[in-house]
């Protein structure tokens, strides 16, 4: 730790006059964030047991926080009633929630905001580790490390949001093994995400996540087993074109389809294309999750526990996601738009992982209605 407080000093002596954005393509003012001062023999005077690197706050997250909570993509804001406007991510202002299980048992089994986020530890705003997962499942990072300088690269790089590309993250003895993922992004001064103005996810986006979680819900998965990267077949296709909500379910115009609550991703994707899918768009995990949090469990960009998406939030208090087919209509899961097909006959009374999740020791689910691949 010692030479890295060397290094840090020798390197910040030397600054290149950039006039660069603020992280730049590698190189911003290190000063905004290292401290030069208070130092004893090249060390912070009261450095908090996370704060190896002379930062000017006490730990990684509580540093990005100081300029992201309410600005800039205001990732952590207002409140988890009232979340900032989407920028693509989701918000962890969720972790706030008392509870936001709205599934029937929501009332004598509350699941806190912790559900909804990854819990990034940041003292600032009282967030501490996952209290439930130790560790990323599969590839197990452990949560007590788990903090936004995990997955962005706080010295700036070339990837969509400086997201981390294979090697090692500092200060751990983790590793990531696949590359950045593709994408375009909104600008986080411009306006919020919409149909017309979204994340264009282009490529990487399954393998990215596998970087901590491996390839979830793949085959043989316990739980929620389903295709987590591969392209869209026929029927999907056309669901997705013509599915315009439950009002609408086949007469849709595929040229306007895209929804951002179900994307896909696609190397012809724009920040503002409104087109459906083609037969080269694949499923990611982005496509039923959010990066950041949502007011759903799991991340998710719907709430998978109700049988009507409208019934979010009406029995935890939670804040209600809104109805990408506005608030008037009756829409059930917005798996149905990739499946509208299969879903005519059924499912109309519970929600779909009510039935679509095995549990090996079969505790969760009866038997008799448990999906299982051949
Ligand atoms: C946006 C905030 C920010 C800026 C600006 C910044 N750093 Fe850092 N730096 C960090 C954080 C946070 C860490 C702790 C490691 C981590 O969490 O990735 C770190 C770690 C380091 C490390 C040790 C670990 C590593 O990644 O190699 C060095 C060396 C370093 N910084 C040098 C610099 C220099 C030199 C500059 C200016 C050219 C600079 N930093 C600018 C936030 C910043
Ligand atoms: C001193 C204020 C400040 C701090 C501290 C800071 N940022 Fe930023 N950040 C900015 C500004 C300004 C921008 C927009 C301009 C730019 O892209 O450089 C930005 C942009 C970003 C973006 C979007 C980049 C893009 O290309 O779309 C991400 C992601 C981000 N910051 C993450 C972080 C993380 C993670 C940390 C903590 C290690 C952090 N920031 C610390 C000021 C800050
Ligand atoms: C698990 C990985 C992960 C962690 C941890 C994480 N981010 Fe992100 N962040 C992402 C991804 C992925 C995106 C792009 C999401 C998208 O557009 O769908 C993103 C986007 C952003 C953006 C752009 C605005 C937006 O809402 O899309 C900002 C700013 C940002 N992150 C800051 C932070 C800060 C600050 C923290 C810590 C409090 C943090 N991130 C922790 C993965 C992460
Ligand atoms: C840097 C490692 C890392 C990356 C990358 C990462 N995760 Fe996680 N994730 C974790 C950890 C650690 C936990 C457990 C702690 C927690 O839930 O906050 C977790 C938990 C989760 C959970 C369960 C949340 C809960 O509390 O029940 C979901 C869902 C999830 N991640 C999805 C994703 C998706 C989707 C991506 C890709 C955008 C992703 N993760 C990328 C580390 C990561
Ligand atoms: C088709 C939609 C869909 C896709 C694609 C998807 N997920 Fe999920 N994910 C879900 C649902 C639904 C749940 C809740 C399952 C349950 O309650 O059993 C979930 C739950 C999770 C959990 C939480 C498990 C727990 O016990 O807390 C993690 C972690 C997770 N997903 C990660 C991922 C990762 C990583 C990917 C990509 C490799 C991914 N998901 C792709 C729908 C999806
Ligand atoms: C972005 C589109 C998309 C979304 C959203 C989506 N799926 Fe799928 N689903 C697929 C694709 C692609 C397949 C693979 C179909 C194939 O190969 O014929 C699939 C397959 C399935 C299967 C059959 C699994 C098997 O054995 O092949 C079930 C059941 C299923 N999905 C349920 C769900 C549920 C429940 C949700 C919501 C939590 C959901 N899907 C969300 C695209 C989607
Ligand atoms: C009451 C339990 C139940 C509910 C709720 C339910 N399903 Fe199903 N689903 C089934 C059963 C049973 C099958 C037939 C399985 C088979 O034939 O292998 C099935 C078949 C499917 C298939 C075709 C799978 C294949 O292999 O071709 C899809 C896709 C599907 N369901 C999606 C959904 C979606 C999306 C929802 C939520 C809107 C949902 N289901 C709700 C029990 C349910």
């Amino acid at each position: 730790m010692q030479l890295i407080a060397a290094v840090i000093l020798m390197l910040c002596a030397w600054q290149p006059s950039l006039a660069a954005t603020f992280h730049s393509d590698g190189v911003a003012s290190c000063g905004a964030c290292h401290t030069l001062h208070n130092l004893e023999n090249g060390r912070p005077v009261n450095p908090a047991p996370d704060n190896n690197y002379l930062l000017v706050m006490n730990s990684a997250s509580d540093l990005c926080l100081s300029c992201h909570s309410n600005s800039l993509g205001a990732v952590w804001s207002d409140s988890p009633m009232h979340p900032a406007p989407e920028f693509g991510a989701g918000n962890f202002v969720f972790i706030g929630a008392p509870n936001m299980n709205d599934a029937p048992d929501g009332l004598t089994v509350p699941l806190s905001g912790s559900h909804g986020v990854h819990n990034c530890v940041a003292p600032s705003q009282n967030a501490l580790q996952d209290p439930v997962h130790a560790s990323s499942s599969r590839r197990q990072l452990p949560s007590a490390e788990l903090r936004c300088t995990s997955c962005h690269d706080p010295h700036g790089n070339q990837n969509f949001r400086m997201l981390r590309g294979a090697g090692p993250l500092p200060g751990t003895n983790y590793m990531f093994v696949e590359e950045a993922p593709l994408a375009q992004g909104l600008t986080l001064n411009g306006l919020p995400e919409s149909r017309s103005q979204h994340t264009a996810y282009q490529a990487g986006w399954t393998s990215w996540c596998a970087n901590c979680h491996g390839l979830y819900h793949d085959e043989g998965s316990v739980g929620f087993e389903h295709p987590v990267d591969e392209t869209l077949p026929n029927e999907v296709v056309t669901s997705y074109g013509l599915y315009d909500g439950s009002g609408n379910p086949t007469g849709g115009n595929p040229l306007l389809s895209y929804l951002p609550q179900v994307p896909y991703e696609d190397m012809s994707m724009t920040t503002v294309s409104t087109i459906g899918p083609t037969a080269a768009s694949r499923i990611m995990c982005m496509s039923c999750h959010r990066a950041h949090g949502s007011s759903a469990v799991d991340l998710g960009r719907w709430d998978f526990r109700t049988v009507n998406i409208r019934m979010d939030g009406f029995q935890s208090g939670s804040y209600p996601l809104p109805n990408p087919y506005g608030s008037g209509t009756i829409e059930r899961q917005l798996c149905v738009k990739c499946h509208e097909r299969d879903t005519r006959t059924h499912g109309f009374s519970q929600a779909c992982i009510e039935c679509h999740r095995y549990d090996t020791a079969l505790t969760k689910v009866p038997s008799e209605v448990i999906k299982r691949r051949p």
